[in-house]
């Protein structure tokens, strides 16, 4: 049986730090040749057909990282976000940013809308990247916006499945259908929980700065292979 190719694909680039470790230097080169991968991997996808790419870059938990490599975080996002929109707009992709942004400096989250202006009306790959990003944050988010615009209205709030989904950060998204991790790390660490309810999960060991076309082509490959049932049985058994 032949499973049709994914809608969506979302990645957690994960193992910038022990890419940098294992070659003796700090864990801030791996970091930045981590933005090598991330353009090797968005120019791979859209080549690839994707429709829909989603990077995880910074989840709400990343702030408990020492200040230093918080601060080196920050300034990549900025220099890619200052460097490389023409390129994006070149390969048709549009960039938009999901996460809650009033937690940067007034400077990056202009670069952010600027990006997000600029590429607006590229067609062939939606670019998505979670920036303090959160799946319960944007959860609790959803559920409170809920109620309080029920009521605003004075009415008992409608609490469902297409509700919610409406008033997370994804709302115009389909949801991931594959979702993939590198490092050999095997957990979603709260990346979209909700919206990858039944993805496939696929796991490399590739450390994310030698991430590329290859690492995509296998985790699409392993994807199918496999099974999708969604809770019903495969007709014919
Ligand atoms: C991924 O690499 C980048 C971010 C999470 C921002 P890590 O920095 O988590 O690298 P490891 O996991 O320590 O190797
Ligand atoms: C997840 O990676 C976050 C991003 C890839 C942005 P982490 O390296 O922060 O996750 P844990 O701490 O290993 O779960
Ligand atoms: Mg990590």
């Amino acid at each position: 049986m032949s499973v049709a190719p994914p809608r969506h694909i979302a990645i957690i680039m994960d193992g910038n730090g022990r890419w940098a470790r294992a070659r003796g230097l700090p864990r801030h080169f791996g970091h930045r040749k981590g933005v090598e991968a991330l353009r090797r991997t968005i120019e791979a996808a859209a080549d690839l057909g994707i429709a829909n790419l989603t990077l995880f870059g910074f989840s709400t938990e990343n702030w408990r990282r020492p200040a230093s490599e918080v601060q080196e975080l920050l300034g990549l996002m900025r220099r890619y976000l200052s460097s490389h929109v023409a390129e994006l707009c070149e390969n048709g992709i549009r960039l938009r940013v999901i996460g809650e942004r009033q937690g940067f400096s007034r400077d990056l989250a202009g670069l952010i809308e600027r990006a997000e202006e600029l590429t607006r009306n590229n067609r062939r790959l939606v670019l998505t990247v979670a920036l303090n990003y959160g799946a319960r944050r944007e959860l609790t988010l959803a559920v409170t916006r809920l109620v309080e615009e029920a009521a605003a209205t004075g009415k008992a709030p409608l609490i469902d499945e297409a509700a919610i989904s409406a008033r997370l950060f994804t709302h115009d998204l389909p949801d991931p259908d594959l979702v993939i991790r590198s490092s050999g790390e095997q957990r979603l660490s709260n990346f979209l929980l909700w919206q990858s309810a039944y993805a496939e999960l696929v796991f490399v060991d590739t450390l994310w700065p030698d991430f590329g076309r290859a690492d995509l082509e296998y985790a699409l490959s392993e994807y199918g292979r496999r099974d999708r049932r969604y809770g019903a049985v495969v007709t014919g058994e």
